[in-house]
């Protein structure tokens, strides 16, 4: 994608594995690049981001938008969040124009759910849409070791053409902090996104 024309809104979901950095610094940079953002938290990530970055989110979804937007540092009219069973919103609809969602961190409890379309929360609704309309769906899953389960369900949605892009930073770009650990998964991403912010780090470049 030309960096001139606007990125169409993405979805970001947060589900309960560990890994809720990864998510708010995607937020950050994607916020940063003019993009608008629709927003959805599982319960269970909500637990995971408060453990992780001492974070907690109240209830009230204009409020969370303010909070997110204060913590990662960017507008919040770049923010929408949606709860958990407001079917009403745009990213419950395929005609909608929504054509990237990310669920980061992926649980396995999410990735089994979306491999089945089980859809009984917006998280798994929207992801059930970008499936059936073949739209750009990532899924970044985090555990280990993985069971025979998760790994049939990752190949599975692979094989629907879904980007799997499991947390699993490398160390060869020599980070210096958990920071550089965070952007390494992020811009790996951004990259399958087709959103470049410049700071992208390249192997040889
Ligand atoms: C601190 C914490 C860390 C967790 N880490 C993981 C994890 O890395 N991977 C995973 O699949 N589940 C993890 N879980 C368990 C999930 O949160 C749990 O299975 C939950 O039901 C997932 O719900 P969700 O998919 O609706 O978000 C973790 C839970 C907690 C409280």
């Amino acid at each position: 994608m030309s960096n001139n024309k606007k990125h169409s809104p993405i979805i970001i979901a947060m589900t309960g594995a560990s890994g809720a950095p990864y998510a708010l610094r995607l937020i950050q940079r994607l916020a940063k690049k003019d993009i608008q953002l629709h927003l959805l938290i599982s319960d269970a990530a909500r637990v995971v981001l408060e453990q992780e970055s001492n974070f907690k989110l109240t209830s009230n979804l204009d409020e969370m938008a303010k909070d997110i937007a204060g913590f990662t540092g960017v507008d919040a009219q770049y923010l929408t969040c949606w709860g958990n069973k407001d079917w009403m919103s745009p990213v419950a609809s395929g005609s909608a124009d929504m054509q990237d969602m990310v669920v980061v961190p992926c649980s396995m409890g999410s990735l089994a759910r979306i491999a089945t379309g089980a859809s009984s929360n917006l998280i798994e609704r929207a992801t059930d849409v970008m499936l059936k309309e073949r739209k750009n769906l990532i899924l970044v899953p985090r555990e280990t070791p993985l069971s025979e389960i998760h790994l049939g369900h990752m190949y599975n949605l692979s094989k629907m053409g879904v980007r799997i892009i499991p947390a699993m930073p490398g160390f060869y770009h020599e980070p210096k902090s958990i920071d550089d650990l965070v952007d390494f998964m992020v811009d790996r991403i951004m990259d399958h996104l087709g959103v470049n912010d410049g700071s992208n780090i390249r192997w040889g470049a």
